[in-house]
């Protein structure tokens, strides 16, 4: 290539994959507040924090999550590993954490083992608003246990979170029982008895969920179909006893801690893992289409992944809709991101001065900018304008010979000269003991 050709080449910048996204320091502002509330909120109610591995066995999510629903069938980031084990991207959370609980034998530990998590997950869905490939979760597993109290308990923390985050004005939580195993595969059968002859009418995905789940009918958005599954016999006509009378609890705790909900028969979630109780928060406006969660109790996970029999119930919400949901209500969070003090300086004398300086002032939980670049005084205070800092510091020739600095307020524009030493106890004065970010290695680790 020609030596003036060469120089010209240019790149296309890269972007990111199609359905994934960067979370930018605004969104990260949503995404740490959100974190806090859940962290707070699991804490209040006993709940510990788990991470599970971002991949696991393939096999884990099929025979968990069940091969004929649309995660296993078709959302799965799977590959293949140098020695050809067939791993997959987590498309959900419930069973990596069932998985943990057998593998470090939690049914040890005083029961029910309460844990939550807030991680990423990555489902191949079709990229639209609300539904990305890589998306956060934060979800929350009670194993151990069966009781409708306990099933009560994670719908009120869910909602409590939702509170407190100003969104739960946007969602009904819909509610359903889908029974046990037995009860839904006689269910199932009568389904498919139900749409022997009315095939033609089903779109091509409804065709294939009659011979692999008939259930998955119920989640279909095709008008037809949705006309039919109205028409449909009712589960509740077949469910057992036991599992009608489960939910009738669960409907009076409900009453009792004044939870409002949506008893919808067509209720069945994706996911094969549940029994009995499921539910979701759907978008008043969009129905399904954006639930900002979804939960239920999965008696036979444990089980089915090779552990003790095991009762279990949980609930995990979209990160990202949330997000979404709190910009549309024009929740403000919390910016710890703003910049208290601003130092500017000329020359190297000057920048000697500054940086222990700008050391001090943060050791004193001042967030403090430091530019030591080569721009002038003029250049570093526009720069410190742009930032919307509070206050800056100034020391130039003058203010090295004489040991001071100038603290300049950034809104009124007035400054004031200050002996250097003093610089730091001025200016903690000034933003004030509330607003410091003081630095506790212990308390920042653990909290
Ligand atoms: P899920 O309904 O599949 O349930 O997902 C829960 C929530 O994750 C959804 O309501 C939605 O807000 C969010 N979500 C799902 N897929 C996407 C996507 N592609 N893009 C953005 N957000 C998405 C579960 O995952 C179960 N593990 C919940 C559970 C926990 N059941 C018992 N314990």
């Amino acid at each position: 290539m020609p030596k003036e050709e060469e120089k010209q080449q240019k790149y296309e910048p890269f972007r990111t994959p199609k359905g994934v996204h960067d979370i930018l320091p605004n969104d990260h502002e949503f995404h740490t507040f959100i974190k806090k509330v859940v962290r707070h909120r699991a804490r209040q109610a006993g709940y510990r924090r788990i991470s599970t591995p971002i991949f696991e066995y393939t096999e884990l999510f099929k025979r968990s999550i069940g091969d004929s629903s649309d995660i296993v069938s078709k959302e799965m980031y799977t590959f293949e590993d140098k020695k050809g084990r067939s791993l997959t991207l987590k498309p959900e959370g419930t069973a990596g954490v069932a998985r943990a609980f057998i593998q470090h034998g939690m049914s040890q530990m005083p029961q029910p083992v309460l844990l939550y998590y807030f991680e990423p997950h990555f489902r191949y869905d079709k990229p639209q608003k609300g539904r990305y490939r890589q998306f956060w979760q934060f979800g929350f597993e009670v194993l151990g246990e069966s009781d409708p109290a306990l099933d009560a308990q994670v719908i009120q923390l869910a909602n409590k979170i939702h509170e407190d985050l100003g969104i739960d004005g946007l969602f009904d939580l819909q509610l359903n029982t889908i029974g046990t195993p037995e009860a839904r595969k006689k269910y199932m059968q009568v389904l498919e008895d139900y749409y022997v002859g009315k095939e033609r009418s089903l779109c091509e995905n409804c065709k294939n969920r009659l011979t692999t789940n008939p259930l998955r009918l119920f989640d279909c958005k095709e008008e037809d179909c949705q006309i039919l599954a109205q028409l449909a016999p009712v589960m509740k006509d077949y469910l057992d006893k036991e599992s009608l009378e489960y939910h009738d609890e669960l409907l009076e705790y409900l009453d009792e801690i004044g939870i409002k909900y949506v008893e919808n028969q067509k209720l069945v979630r994706g996911l094969d893992y549940y029994s009995k109780t499921v539910f979701e928060f759907w978008d008043k406006n969009d129905g399904a289409q954006n639930a900002i969660g979804g939960g239920g109790r999965y008696d036979g996970l444990v089980e089915l992944m090779g552990g003790q029999n095991t009762p279990a119930v949980g609930y995990a919400a979209g990160v990202e809709r949330i997000i979404a949901n709190m910009k549309k209500e024009k929740v403000r969070v919390p910016s710890k991101d703003e910049i208290h003090v601003f130092v500017a300086q000329l020359g190297k004398e000057a920048k000697k001065k500054c940086l222990p300086l700008i050391e001090d002032l943060r050791e004193a939980g001042l967030k403090t900018m430091g530019a030591l670049g080569k721009g002038s005084i003029n250049v570093q205070l526009r720069l410190a304008d742009k930032f919307e800092v509070s206050y800056a510091v100034l020391i130039g020739i003058t203010e090295v010979r004489e040991g001071t600095a100038i603290i300049r307020d950034m809104e009124k524009g007035v400054q004031e000269t200050v002996e250097i030493e003093k610089v730091v106890d001025r200016l903690v004065k000034l933003i004030g003991e509330d607003s410091l970010d003081r630095y506790s290695p212990g308390e920042l680790l653990y909290s």
